[in-house]
């Protein structure tokens, strides 16, 4: 939500300032905005919609600045409108501040600084930050000063930088639960709320803590605490990924890359892992840890639907009893946590706000916490005892995909090593899932090889307006999942149902007006959704079938066939999801929508 960058160093900052946001686009794009140092002078250009109206805006000018800051919008409080749009400044239009997160308490800092004589602009809750700096510098303080006295009388969440006319070469930057990385540069120093938005600068990396400040000047930088104002340091990390991973590389967008990217991201996620011989599972991670007697999961949006996946197979594989929740959801419950409980906290981006405070319950009520998450650099890893770090790579479409794919390649290790080494699998069944494990990637090569198949299927969607995804056991997560796909992207709503459940009421919307998409692969389930799939039929729905590619029953009552490869049920979500991710992409695309960006969503979700 919202992305922000800041910049001090020796190159011209706009250009760095405007590639930075390109990087940081998918976290908000409602509307775009930049200050910067120009001949002492604070500059402030800021726009609603896209960062494209922010480059009209500053067309030809031939800014010299080397110090600014830019953002990248997600709209919490205040319409979508240029005076809405961060940087903010203060009365006298010498202090900028960008911000991303939630300042609870602005209505009250707000009306006491109008009381004060403050003149305020905009509807947001940011702007307070810009007049409460302004009441700390004309009381004498200085700059790192004024921003620290400022973040203690702020509620909620935020991570903020702030510039001023006054003290040129230098940005302040404070964090408490929102996200922001410092790249190390040499003589130059960057700061960001994502990492890619540095990488083409450093791959040294410090991500700030909760209830860190961070000064960065021409002399490098240096940490404080928000707390006692203490100064201390930070060690930088190196981080291995490169800045082509943030580029199409010839897709016309990032979602279409990232789904043919799924079969690498299959291999990298298995590599070192498996033995294919004996079936044997080594996790580094667990090491030291004992397998749990019972274990909960809490995760949000496509994250939440991997770990349904998850939980089927934790005890299929391990017998081990296995609870998901939303994470919004359980860190407002009083959970049960019981002595040999571990948790799980999965989460693409580490840093979705509920999730982390869903982690924080369960390791507060004692339970051991485990990350699976593709950023190690992220809060929620950091946060954890143990991490699982999903080889996805860069992920920057805003409807998961690949990161979904590498989840669902994490759970089927970490159920393979528990059952192993609480002896639920023997050694014959373990190497037999190894093998079917490893063979997934190839099956997925050969799926997305007939993409053409799920291009042409979508052209009868673009009118549609209402869909049904059905599955079972496994493959119902995956059901849900694909109608997630479909309405995030397509703005089709699409639901889905675990396919035994549409005549429990469901089954009452379907006509030929609304499309069922049913996942059919052979296996134990195979006759009972056959027939419920029958029953849509019944009522005239257009049927829309992913099933084995030589299953001639399936062939025959399907609108829409889609042939799969052979795989045995347990190990079907994998190449099952790759279709009905197509099948969005294609319908979208279609419709002529932003698939990368899709309206009124974030990539990562980093208010409440
Ligand atoms: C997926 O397509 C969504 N964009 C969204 O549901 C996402 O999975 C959710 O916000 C959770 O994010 P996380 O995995 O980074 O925690």
């Amino acid at each position: 939500m919202c992305g922000i960058i800041g910049y001090v160093g020796p190159r011209k900052v706009v250009p760095v300032i405007i590639e930075g946001l390109r990087k940081l686009e998918y976290r908000g794009y409602d509307s775009a905005g930049m200050a910067i140092l120009e001949k002492g002078e604070l500059v402030v250009v800021k726009k609603r919609g896209k960062l494209k109206a922010l480059e009209e805006a500053i067309e030809g000018k031939e800014y010299t600045a080397t110090t600014g800051m830019g953002h990248t919008r997600w709209a919490t409080h205040g319409r979508v409108e240029d005076r809405n749009a961060h940087p903010h400044v203060d009365c006298k239009g010498a202090i900028a501040v960008i911000h991303n997160g939630i300042i609870e308490n602005y209505q009250v800092l707000r009306d006491g600084l109008i009381e004060k004589g403050h003149v305020f602009v905009s509807e947001t809750d940011t702007e307070v930050i810009a007049h409460l700096m302004e009441e700390q510098i004309d009381a004498g303080a200085d700059l790192l000063d004024a921003a620290r006295k400022t973040a203690l009388q702020l509620d909620g969440a935020f991570a903020f930088l702030v510039l001023a006319k006054a003290f040129p070469g230098r940005i302040v930057a404070v964090r408490r639960l929102s996200p922001l990385v410092l790249g190390v540069g040499v003589g130059e120093m960057i700061l960001g709320s994502d990492t890619p938005a540095l990488l083409e600068y450093t791959h040294r990396i410090i991500p700030l803590h909760d209830g860190d400040i961070v000064e960065i000047n021409d002399k490098g930088y240096a940490f404080y605490s928000l707390e006692d104002g203490h100064a201390f340091d930070r060690t930088p990390m190196t981080v291995q990924w490169n800045a082509a991973a943030a580029e199409k590389q010839g897709y016309k967008h990032f979602m279409l890359k990232e789904i043919h990217e799924q079969p690498v991201v299959i291999r990298d996620t298995l590599y070192g892992r498996i033995d294919i011989e004996s079936g044997h599972v080594e996790l580094e991670e667990f090491q030291g840890q004992p397998v749990p007697d019972h274990i909960s999961i809490v995760a949000a949006g496509t994250s939440y639907h991997a770990s349904r996946v998850g939980k089927y197979l934790l005890e299929e594989l391990a017998r081990i009893p296995t609870e998901v929740s939303f994470s919004s959801e359980y860190r407002y419950q009083r959970p049960i946590v019981r002595p040999g409980t571990m948790g799980i906290a999965v989460t693409q981006s580490g840093e979705t706000i509920d999730t982390l405070a869903a982690l924080r319950l369960q390791r507060s009520l004692g339970a051991k916490v485990v990350a699976i998450t593709n950023r190690p650099e992220s809060t929620v890893s950091r946060e954890s005892d143990v991490t699982f770090v999903t080889q996805a790579g860069l992920e920057i479409g805003v409807a998961a995909t690949k990161s979904f794919m590498a989840q669902l390649i994490a759970f089927y290790l970490i159920a393979l090593n528990f059952g192993q080494r609480n002896g639920t699998l023997d050694a014959e069944t373990s190497a037999h899932y190894a093998s079917q494990l490893s063979s997934l990637s190839q099956k997925c090569e050969q799926v997305l090889e007939y993409a053409g198949i799920m291009e042409t299927i979508a052209r009868k969607f673009y009118k549609v307006h209402d869909m049904i995804y059905v599955g079972r056991g496994v493959n119902y997560p995956i059901a849900l999942e694909g109608a997630l796909k479909m309405k995030e992207i397509s703005y089709i709503h699409a639901e889905g149902y675990a396919a035994g459940e549409l005549k429990h009421g469901p089954i009452a919307l379907l006509d030929e007006d609304v499309p069922v998409v049913g996942i059919l692969p052979k296996g134990a389930l195979y006759e009972k959704i056959y027939s419920n799939l029958q029953e849509s039929i019944a009522r005239d729905s257009p049927l829309v079938v992913l099933a084995d590619r030589k299953d001639k029953r399936a062939q025959a009552i399907a609108t829409d066939f889609i042939p799969m490869p052979p795989v045995e049920e347990l190990f079907s979500p994998v190449i099952y999801s790759l279709p009905l991710q197509l099948l969005a992409y294609y319908t979208a695309d279609g419709k002529g929508l932003d698939v990368d960006q899709p309206r009124n969503l974030a990539k990562s979700v980093t208010v409440e």
